[in-house]
């Protein structure tokens, strides 16, 4: 084969490669699945409408200075194109115009002290509202490549999925999350709540998020840490407050010890899946790796690589790096049948 004919079947099977990449993309997409679009010119909640209050001000400024500059720029090109005629010289040359100088000196000045001054004003109002005593408090802390998600009050962990209740005028919750990272720097960022807050490890940050919407907001880890950052996915669930009570009452309960599945219950507990995961009382309280007590009641594994199903779980189990290339998710090398056992054990932890 010559090299050129070659060169061309390599090209063309790139090409193949990224259409069905760009399709498999469009088809998760269709399902909801994972990597949903968030909207920063949507938000549903308190910080998120001042954050974005301030974006339209910036942007408004930005777009004037836009039109400006690129009105003047479009103006000399035209104006002093060359033209027929011209000997190939040098125009004159002007310089020193106390005028033209003091306005680009002061003008700007302007425009950056409206910035922050605007800016200093959202900032703190988002970062020193007066919180009820009673708001929910949450502990977020960031893993490589997951999220780790205490309630301290009503005592119980979960991981990559945030509940809270739905916020109104006469009834306001608010709920305050504290934000800590067991490796590297991360960002906690749900783009229709609130903005970006890091997660830095031996520096505890806070923010708070006042939703006014049920439902479920998607957000990401927004600081690179790592191989699999963009696959560190959180999921916010505004609930009903009713909702949300059940919902508690439900991560409270100890994990179901269903008699069917001891055999994949066994497994869990006798193999190393217990040095990281913890299931109720038993296993590593460490928090290495997810807390799976209630594992089925979220929507999805992997922080946001598959869904909570059979199918996702046992893939899962049995290669996890062909779902999350380079986490830190051992292959167990499991038998068929250790891997059937541990997954029905798993789908019974609702
Ligand atoms: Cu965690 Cu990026």
């Amino acid at each position: 084969m010559s090299l050129v004919r070659a060169v061309r079947l390599k090209t063309a099977r790139l090409l193949l490669a990224g259409i069905f990449l760009i399709l498999a993309s469009v088809s998760l997409g269709a399902e909801d699945r994972i990597h949903k679009v968030q909207n920063v010119f949507d938000p549903h909640s308190t910080p998120a409408h001042g954050i974005l209050g301030i974006a339209w001000i910036v942007l408004a400024i930005c777009a004037l200075i836009f039109v400006v500059v690129g009105s003047l720029l479009v103006y000399a090109i035209w104006r002093f194109r060359e033209k027929r005629g011209d000997q190939g010289t040098e125009p004159p040359q002007v310089y020193g115009s106390n005028q033209i100088e003091m306005a680009w000196t002061v003008i700007p000045l302007l425009i950056v002290l409206v910035l922050i001054l605007v800016t200093a004003r959202t900032t703190i109002e988002i970062d020193e509202p007066a919180f009820p005593a009673d708001a929910l408090q949450i502990q977020v802390v960031g893993h490589q490549w997951w999220w780790e998600v205490v309630y301290p009050e009503q005592g119980f962990i979960t991981a990559n999925e945030i509940h809270i209740p739905v916020s109104s005028e006469d009834d306001p919750r608010p709920a305050i999350i504290q934000l800590a990272s067991a490796d590297v720097a991360h960002s906690f960022w749900v783009p229709q709540l609130g903005g970006k807050r890091d997660l830095l490890p031996n520096h505890p940050n806070r923010m708070w998020i006042e939703p006014e919407q049920t439902g479920v907001y998607w957000g990401n880890c927004a600081e690179f840490c790592g191989t699999q950052h963009a696959n560190m996915l959180i999921r916010v669930v505004v609930d009903t407050p009713e909702e949300f009570e059940a919902w508690v009452l439900n991560q409270q309960r100890p994990p179901r010890e269903d008699p069917a599945v001891a055999g994949g219950r066994h497994i869990f507990e006798t193999m190393t899946c217990i040095n990281c995961h913890a299931v109720g009382e038993k296993g590593a309280q460490n928090g290495f790796g997810p807390d799976l007590t209630h594992l089925m009641t979220r929507g999805t594994i992997g922080a946001g690589v598959g869904e909570t199903s059979r199918d996702d779980l046992y893939q899962w189990l049995k290669d996890p790096d062909s779902m999350k290339p380079g986490c830190y998710m051992p292959d167990m090398k499991l038998s068929e049948r250790q891997l059937n056992k541990l997954t029905d054990y798993l789908t019974t932890l609702k």
